[in-house]
């Protein structure tokens, strides 16, 4: 069997870093090349433990560089690509929308030609990993499949669409062999506190108002991040060519009862009185344009290729509060600089 060599992007980031460690760990045959530009959004902490390993090579590097994108490829022999590279942030998306495009659209035709490039024959797979905001808001009822058709509604998940529609044209105009996931909002460790659950758990320890976006009833999805790194390890192995894959957690949340939920094992973990945090809940401005509900089936991946979340939530939950708690110099430095500027323009307009 011939060596794979795989170029993971945006490793240094949430989900890229659980993928890099899992990878890195299981597959000490494989040669991992993570390709991060470091953006606000990347952290080097995020993979400090697996960084002196051989099989390991960090690169710091732009997407959004092509001819990088192909020197790189042809000094590292990229054999294989998991696509996680991105901005990814629906609200940044909406108060700056042009790096959306060029990272998420643009980027990722770059690495595209890079592969068409440089693979001529052999062993390849170029595996995108996007997000279910592709297909748009569900109301009250239904689920996304993978037969659902795409209506992004943010720029975030125009851009996300659009590279998904970019790979997918790869593969038919091309032959390019590629693979597609879909995944829903994750949580877990090392997640960007901007982002739903990091931001109420950091909000609520610091006693800080919890901001939730108009009344609270919008539904999201919510597998944990490291089954959705298995899923991905799942997907690259024994998916199929050509083809992609719903990845969820089977697991709906409001916002608010999912911040109400956070405040019950918050008073708990910090000696709080029971409701002493639900009193920093505060109501503001909706988001434009926000979508209802996403909510996924995934039969496909379960039926096809064995793949389900491993854990309860309430469990995966309780664990991620404990990482944050235990982790306070991560969040601190996380949140200084370029957070408080971000935070008091998004939270104080
Ligand atoms: P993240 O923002 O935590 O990490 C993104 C990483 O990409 C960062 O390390 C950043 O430095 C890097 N990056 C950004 N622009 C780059 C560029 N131009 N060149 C090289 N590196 C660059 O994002 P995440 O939440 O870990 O998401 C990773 C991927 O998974 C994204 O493609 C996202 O669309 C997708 N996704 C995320 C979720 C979720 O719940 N977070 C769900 C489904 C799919
Ligand atoms: P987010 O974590 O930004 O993920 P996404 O927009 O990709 O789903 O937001 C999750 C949900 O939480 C979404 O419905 C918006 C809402 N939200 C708030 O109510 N308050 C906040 O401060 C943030 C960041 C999000």
């Amino acid at each position: 069997m011939s060596q794979k060599n795989i170029l993971i992007t945006g490793g240094a980031g949430f989900i890229g870093s659980h993928v890099v460690r899992l990878f890195v760990n299981k597959y000490p045959e494989y040669k991992i090349i993570n390709l991060d530009k470091l953006t606000y959004a990347g952290n080097l902490e995020n993979i400090r433990d697996i960084e002196s390993k051989p099989n390991y090579k960090f690169v710091k590097g732009d997407i959004q560089d092509k001819d990088f994108l192909v020197s790189l490829f042809e000094s590292e022999k990229i054999s294989h690509v998991i696509h996680l590279a991105a901005e990814s942030h629906v609200d940044r998306s909406i108060s700056g929308p042009m790096d959306f495009i060029m990272t998420n659209i643009v980027g990722t035709a770059n690495l595209l030609e890079a592969a068409r490039s440089s693979w001529k024959e052999g062993d390849h797979i170029f595996y995108h990993v996007s997000t279910d905001e592709v297909y748009g808001s569900l109301g009250d009822e239904g689920f996304f499949t993978e037969k659902t058709g795409y209506d992004p509604r943010s720029p975030y998940s125009a851009s996300k669409a659009s590279s998904d529609h970019l790979v997918r044209a790869y593969y038919h105009t091309y032959k390019l062999p590629v693979k597609l996931s879909n995944c829903s909002n994750n949580y877990g460790s090392h997640h960007f506190p901007e982002k739903l659950i990091p931001l109420m758990i950091n909000n609520i320890k610091n006693n800080k108002p919890l901001p939730v976006y108009g009344k609270g009833e919008n539904v999201r999805d919510r597998p944990w991040v490291e089954d959705h790194a298995r899923a991905i390890d799942t997907i690259f192995h024994n998916g199929k060519i050509g083809e992609s894959y719903n990845v969820g957690g089977w697991n709906e949340w409001t916002n608010i009862a999912l911040v109400k939920f956070l405040c019950q094992i918050m008073d708990r973990k910090l000696n709080r009185q029971p409701g002493e945090s639900e009193k920093l809940i505060t109501y503001v401005t909706d988001r434009a344009g926000h979508d209802l509900r996403y909510a996924i089936d995934a039969t496909k991946i379960k039926n096809e290729l064995g793949w389900e979340p491993s854990i309860k939530f309430e469990e995966g939950l309780e664990k991620t509060v404990d990482w944050y708690l235990q982790n306070e110099k991560w969040v601190n430095d996380i949140t200084s600089g370029e957070y408080q500027k971000y935070y008091a323009a998004h939270y104080n307009s």
